[in-house]
């Protein structure tokens, strides 16, 4: 493990107050400075040459920062099972690149507003949300976006009212590209865009899918982890092929894993099934992760000393290394 990490990031929770939890009232919140010289996938690095699926350890770099920002490498965070971590991913995946200097739009595609308030905006006060930025075409997409308290995070905001919206595209001219529209206005201005996608295959999904360069797709290393992901790549495919050809699967982030044989042997089904497309980092299950969106900051920010923000950071910093993200 690196000892000028835990210094780094251990100073960060102090300066920021976060220890207990308690957000600052108001202004952003600075990005600390973030060193993590070598990666530590599960705190092993030293006597285990492989990873847990038995390939090779990779270390990933900790990214240059970037001269110019723009533009963004769009991805959808997609399941349409629940509860497997999009919405945590999408959040703490922007904290980690924040902090390398990554500009990070998170557009929350999901009517129940998670991402929203876990990045401390609060959809019911907002005037403009997604919702608006989709349907009235006379608004500017920078009016619906809010400015986080977290440096370099910005939140397109979802409410209740995007649950309309998957009967009001059915209608709308180019319905499944209405989202890519949107997001064209905004793509220079960021470094990547994240679309926190509801559980659901439907039309909004389908919008997500055609805005988007590549999709993550987190999975929860559960039992039924792949249930339904067969579905889901059925519905990649079909985006691919009809309507956005360069639609790409970035890869399959696993989360919520602990150190069980059964977590192991998930694990292990879900590489047969996607081989290399299995992202090196893994998510460990702790409840860390909960108390951090009640505090309405990514892990990142609430707890950079924390086993899973440091797991974060490695697969921000993958999907750097893999050139996924700038
Ligand atoms: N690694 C983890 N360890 C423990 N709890 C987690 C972890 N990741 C997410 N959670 C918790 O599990 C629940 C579901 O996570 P999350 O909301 O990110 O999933 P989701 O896929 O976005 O769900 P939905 O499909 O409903 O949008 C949340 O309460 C979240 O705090
Ligand atoms: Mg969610």
């Amino acid at each position: 493990m690196s000892g000028k990490d835990e210094g780094a990031v251990h100073g960060g929770i102090r300066r920021n107050g976060f220890a207990q939890g308690v957000l600052p009232i108001s202004g952003t919140i600075a990005v600390q400075p973030v060193d993590d010289a070598v990666s530590t996938p599960f705190d092993k690095v030293n006597i285990m040459p492989t990873d847990m699926l038995g390939r090779e350890y990779e270390t990933f770099r900790v990214p240059e920062p970037l001269q110019q920002h723009g533009p963004a490498r769009i991805i959808a965070m997609c399941n349409q099972k629940g509860g497997v971590g999009k919405t945590t991913s999408s959040i703490n995946i922007a904290g980690a690149l924040s902090q390398y200097g990554r500009r990070v739009l998170i557009v929350d595609f999901d009517p129940q507003g998670a991402a929203t308030v876990g990045l401390g905006v609060n959809a019911n006060t907002v005037e403009n949300t997604v919702y608006t930025a989709l349907f009235n075409d006379s608004i500017d997409v920078h009016e619906v976006i809010q400015h986080t308290e977290f440096e370099n995070i910005d939140v397109m905001p979802a409410n209740i009212d995007l649950s309309a919206a998957e009967v009001q595209l059915v209608t709308e001219v180019g319905r499944e590209q209405v989202l890519a529209g949107v997001l064209r206005k905004v793509r220079n201005e960021y470094d990547v865009i994240i679309i926190d996608c509801q559980p659901s295959l439907g039309l909004l999904t389908v919008n997500a899918l055609t805005a988007a360069d590549g999709v993550i797709i987190p999975v929860a290393a559960e039992f039924f982890a792949l249930r339904g992901v067969a579905l889901l790549m059925q519905s990649i495919e079909k985006v691919q092929s009809r309507i956005n050809p360069g639609l790409e699967v970035y890869g399959v982030l696993v989360t919520m894993f602990t150190r069980t044989l059964h977590c192991e042997e998930v694990l292990q089904r879900i590489y047969e099934a996607f081989q290399d497309k299995v992202f090196h980092s893994v998510i460990s299950r702790s409840i860390k992760l909960p108390d951090s969106t009640v505090a309405a900051a990514p892990i990142t920010i609430y707890a950079p000393g924390h086993k899973t923000a440091k797991e974060y950071r490695e697969i921000a910093r993958e999907l750097v290394t893999k050139g996924i993200v700038a």
